[in-house]
């Protein structure tokens, strides 16, 4: 902390005055303060009929304050702005995101009180639009969503403000070697009956999660599996195969949060031990089957993460293997019943979940998944 005879007046340059200092160091300390309320999230037993002798755990990001695991990223992208120099008490914050992202910085912003403004798609759930608004955030809806981080830039340049940048900055802004999801959960595992899970099953949307925690056990020494699960239409799971990061696609993800039509740059490939590639209609199909199972709703990229996972887990029982494997539950349900959990929506965009939904049942009583 400075005193206030240690800090010098202003000097000309408008990002680097002295005087701001004092609002900065005040700013971590108040996101300091937001990450001691918030603590831990839990990592809780998925007892899935049919899994064997595989031990499934969900780590519960849901349970963040803003209930996403974005409440992560937000907090490092303000840590990492505000130490950076980007960010200061007058500084305008802008992103772009499909919804949970701009939820917690919504949020964070309006802890440090500054305007926040968040560019998302059409497609955005408007359960989510809501909680931006709910945090004070400004909500500007892009038709294109290839149009999302163009008109981001262009808001940022008139409002002179920081774009935040959740596609470049995600892997640089968070501590990956300690204090975050990975320490937490190889954590939480120590007593468990199998403490080093054979795999760890993560979506991309910046490729931020899966990077951290993949440094994070590389740098632990845990010999850990790290799979990616790819919805319909995205370009990782084929960038990864090709190892070819300049690969597109032109259909973008209908799996809220996760998958892209680029690479970006906070995912590694490199880093990345298996790529699943999951049909949409058995993300949701298993969205709603875990959501019984857990006693309350997940959103639909949990659902991609529990098929993945649940292909995982079949895998290693048929070579006679036991262990456990990691997975997220990534948010609520709640911010999804206009879209997932309506099946008027469904049927909209054509998607038929009942055949996952037959081989969820043939799955909890014999173990075999198959792809419907
Ligand atoms: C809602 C949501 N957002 C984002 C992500 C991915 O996070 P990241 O941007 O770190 O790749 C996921 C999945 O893990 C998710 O479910």
């Amino acid at each position: 902390m400075y005193s206030e005879s240690q800090v010098p007046d202003a000097s000309a340059r408008i990002r680097g005055r002295r005087s701001d200092r004092r609002w900065v160091t005040q700013a971590l300390e108040l996101l300091q303060a937001e990450a001691g309320r918030s603590g831990w999230t839990p990592l809780i037993p998925f007892h899935a009929p049919g899994a064997g002798d595989i031990d499934i755990y969900l780590k519960d990001e849901s349970l963040h304050p803003t209930g996403s695991l974005k409440h992560r990223l937000a907090r490092a992208l303000f840590t990492h702005g505000l130490c950076n120099g980007d960010i200061g008490p007058r500084t305008t914050i802008v992103e772009a995101s499909s919804g949970s992202t701009a939820v917690s910085e919504a949020y964070f912003a309006q802890i440090l009180g500054l305007d926040f403004v968040a560019v998302i798609p059409a497609a955005t759930s408007r359960e989510k639009i809501a909680l931006i608004e709910r945090h004070g955030g400004q909500v500007l809806v892009v038709e294109d969503p290839a149009d999302v981080i163009r008109t981001a830039q262009s808001v940022t340049a008139q409002r002179d403000g920081h774009f935040m940048d959740q596609f470049t900055f995600a892997s640089q802004a968070t501590n990956w070697r300690e204090g975050n999801i990975a320490s937490e959960l190889f954590t939480q595992l120590l007593r468990e009956k199998h403490p080093v899970p054979e795999w760890i099953v993560v979506g991309a949307g910046t490729g931020g999660t899966s990077t951290s925690i993949a440094r994070y056990a590389r740098f632990s020494g845990f010999g850990t599996g790290i799979a990616v699960v790819d919805p319909e239409g995205s370009a990782f799971y084929e960038g990864w195969r090709r190892n070819d990061r300049s690969y597109v696609t032109s259909t973008p993800s209908r799996i809220e949060g996760i998958g892209r039509t680029r690479v970006e740059r906070s995912f590694v490939p490199n880093l990345i031990d298996e790529v699943l590639p999951i049909p949409d209609a058995a993300s949701i199909a298993t969205m709603r089957w875990a959501s019984r199972i857990i006693g309350r709703r997940v959103g639909a990229s949990t659902g991609t993460n529990i098929w993945g996972t649940l292909q995982l887990a079949q895998r290693l029982s048929s070579s006679r293997r036991a262990g456990s494997i990691v997975s997220l539950i990534c948010d609520t349900g709640e911010r999804y019943s206009s879209t997932y959990f309506n099946d008027a929506w469904l049927a909209e965009q054509n998607i038929d979940i009942a055949p996952f939904e037959r081989a969820l049942e043939v799955f909890t009583s014999t173990g075999v998944l198959r792809a419907a």
